[in-house]
């Protein structure tokens, strides 16, 4: 076996001056590390004391309708079937919050391989495209396709993935933006040519300006956008869209002005 063997540091060839400046700058990579490690502490409780918040106000419903209807009171057909119609909407909201949170953790964790294929970009833009035009969902508003003649290139992507993105981005515009007005999918190769831009536009009613910055973390909540009122969604959508994003090594943005609209937009590595 052969022994390691270990060298004093020479001082010699080190000033004082120099060796002091690197101690200093290990200090601060020390302390930039404590920071970044209390914010994500920070994030993580925020994260489970919305979760809590988000389980507890359908659970408190359901529980409170359950009360009622086992109360013992006389109650019409009416005001039994409005409870259970109640407890219905909020096993909904329920599922659909346990879905999307579920998701998105198995989209962070990176132990979980993406399931990812060669595909024409614009091919699958369009096909996308094609699909949505016949989806209900979307049968409210005008969609519009815009693809840059010029995209030749080539994603590797886990499609079922991007699918949820595209879902996610279509359904917040269709969700904010008046009937008949118009959404549109976009696509570009930016100057670099390394990447390929998606955006999402809608004439909805736009985010408030303070808000943008936060709208993708799983911590932020916009006003109501959480309770357990608003129309079926957990307010995890973007945050899963993020996640997925970046996963595949991409970026996603917003711009938005209130009473105009917004303009969401996802970059992917074009592979060919
Ligand atoms: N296209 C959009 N127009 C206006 N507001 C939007 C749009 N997309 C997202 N938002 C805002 O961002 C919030 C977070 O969106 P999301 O994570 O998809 O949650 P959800 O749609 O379930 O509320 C929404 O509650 C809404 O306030
Ligand atoms: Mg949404």
């Amino acid at each position: 076996m052969t022994k390691k063997e270990f060298t004093r540091p020479s001082i010699e060839n080190d000033t004082i001056e120099s060796l002091s400046a690197r101690l200093l700058d290990a200090n601060s990579q020390l302390s930039e590390a404590n920071r970044r490690l209390q914010e994500l502490q920070r994030q993580r409780s925020e994260m489970l004391a919305n979760i809590s918040h988000d389980l507890r106000a359908p659970i408190t419903a359901i529980r409170s309708a359950v009360d009622y209807l086992t109360s013992g009171q006389e109650l019409t057909p009416e005001d039994r079937l409005s409870s259970l119609q109640l407890i219905d909407r909020r096993t909904g909201t329920l599922e659909s919050l346990i879905e999307d949170m579920y998701y998105l953790f198995c989209v962070e964790d990176t132990s979980k391989e993406l399931n990812r294929q060669s595909i024409s970009a614009s091919g699958f833009l369009e096909e996308y495209f094609y699909d949505a035009l016949a989806d209900s969902r979307y049968s409210r508003h005008t969609l519009r396709l815009d693809i840059d003649e010029a995209m030749a290139g080539t994603i590797c992507i886990d499609i079922q993935k991007i699918v949820r993105v595209l879902d996610n981005l279509l359904g917040n515009a269709a969700k904010y933006a008046a009937e008949g007005t118009e959404i549109l999918l976009k696509a570009v190769c930016p100057a670099d040519e390394e990447h390929l831009a998606v955006s999402v536009l809608d004439h909805g009613k736009g985010i408030p300006q303070e808000a943008l910055e936060h709208i993708f973390e799983r911590t932020y909540t916009v006003s109501s956008a959480r309770t357990p009122c608003s129309a079926a969604g957990s307010g995890l959508g973007l945050s899963i869209v993020k996640a997925i994003v970046e996963r595949h090594g991409g970026t996603v943005s917003c711009e938005s002005r209130e009473g105009e609209g917004s303009c969401f937009t996802f970059t992917l590595p074009l592979t060919g």
